[in-house]
């Protein structure tokens, strides 16, 4: 495949960054709350190097698109906005920003829950920074792309998914205070391994329902008269709320609780597994954020020996579904699901992320994926 011709300078640099799946910790991150997400080795890469025609040019290698932009004037739809967003963001922080030629590929699959935008939007700060010479450091890099979600996407989110694409391996859950930016990297329960079962149900309307349960958290804590619901411990003190917001902020309050207990010393798979199974009830009853594809997926993947618990992962409204299982039978579990659930056509295909299919695609060198620069 060869990339359209543009003005594009010979030096250039690659830089790259993961998609993630959050293994506890749903719409925590914009109430100031804990997460734990985990890195993936799917990332997304980009190349970027001088123009010298003056104008920003980006190249989606998946989309096989060429897309031409001013980054002061209106931003194009599509993976060019959040290129050009970020762009405006560094602007916006007083950083001069030349005209460049951005070459983009990515291997996280977009609208699975995974952090496709986020993979997009640090690879392209880092590659910047490499580029530039930027004195940007990895939380800067973090906020400076989530500024651009919520600025140049129109998404209220949090700062998860920028953060883990920064900052998480493929080895560590990474356990982050949202509020204070505090963080470790812990291991996974000892024994245990990950399966993410991409349901293929398109979360269509995913931004403005995701905007609506943001605004109804926000009316809560405004209600319950505390900054953020964060500053609720005790789900007993949400009783006076109109009962919609009562439940969105339950679920907020006691994913807190199980993130917490999550990472207490000695918690092992079967006790992760089960705060998974009440996270997934909590996304689906009081958070109102699942589908019919991804309860059934969760159901039939906590029937199989060796799985510790099942949740949607992400925003929901579709997307993905992550279990925690004994390692070793990860693979042949997340097959054998996906083979079944897919033998009824009427459903969407679902398809295995992880473990990935390919041993090793992805595992985080970057690849010299871009033919000439030219
Ligand atoms: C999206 C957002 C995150 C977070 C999750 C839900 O991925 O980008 O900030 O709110 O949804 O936990």
């Amino acid at each position: 495949m060869s990339a359209p011709s543009c003005p594009c300078s010979a030096d250039s640099v690659l830089a790259s960054a993961p998609g993630r799946v959050n293994l506890l910790g749903e719409h925590t991150d914009y109430n100031d709350g804990y997460v734990l997400p985990v890195a993936i080795p799917q990332r997304t890469y980009v190349q970027a190097s001088l123009s010298s025609d003056g104008r920003f040019h980006a190249y989606s290698q998946n989309l096989d698109e060429n897309v031409a932009f001013d980054p002061e004037g209106e931003l194009p739809d599509g993976f060019a906005r959040y290129v050009g967003g970020c762009v405006r963001i560094l602007r916006d922080h007083g950083i001069a920003v030349p005209p460049l030629c951005l070459k983009v590929h990515s291997e996280v699959p977009m609208g699975a829950g995974l952090s496709s935008s986020a993979a997009l939007e640090v690879a392209l700060l880092r590659a910047l920074r490499q580029l530039l010479g930027l004195d940007l450091d990895d939380v800067q890099i973090a906020q400076y792309a989530q500024a651009a979600e919520i600025g140049y996407a129109g998404v209220q989110c949090g700062i998860m998914d920028q953060m883990a694409a920064s900052l998480a391996d493929t080895g560590h859950m990474l356990f982050l205070d949202t509020r204070t930016l505090e963080r470790r990297l812990l291991p996974l329960p000892p024994g245990s391994g990950l399966i993410v079962i991409d349901s293929g149900v398109a979360r269509t309307l995913a931004t403005s329902k995701y905007n609506e349960r943001f605004a109804q958290c926000r009316e809560a804590a405004r209600l319950l008269g505390v900054p953020m619901l964060r500053d609720i411990a005790d789900a007993s003190a949400l009783a006076g709320l109109p009962c919609v917001l009562q439940r969105r902020a339950r679920h907020v309050v006691t994913e807190n609780a199980r993130v917490r207990a999550a990472v207490a010393e000695g918690v092992d798979g079967p006790a992760f597994g089960r705060l998974m199974n009440a996270s997934h009830a909590s996304l689906r009853d009081d958070y109102e954020v699942s589908v019919p594809a991804l309860d059934i997926l969760c159901d039939m993947l906590r029937a199989r020996p060796g799985v510790y618990g099942a949740r949607l992962t992400g925003a929901g409204f579709g997307g993905a579904c992550v279990a925690l299982c004994e390692r070793e039978r990860a693979a042949p579990i997340a097959a054998d699901v996906t083979v079944r659930y897919n033998r009824d056509r009427r459903r969407q295909q679902a398809s295995v992320l992880l473990p990935a299919p390919s041993p090793g695609a992805g595992a985080g060198q970057p690849q010299p994926l871009f033919n000439s620069p030219g």
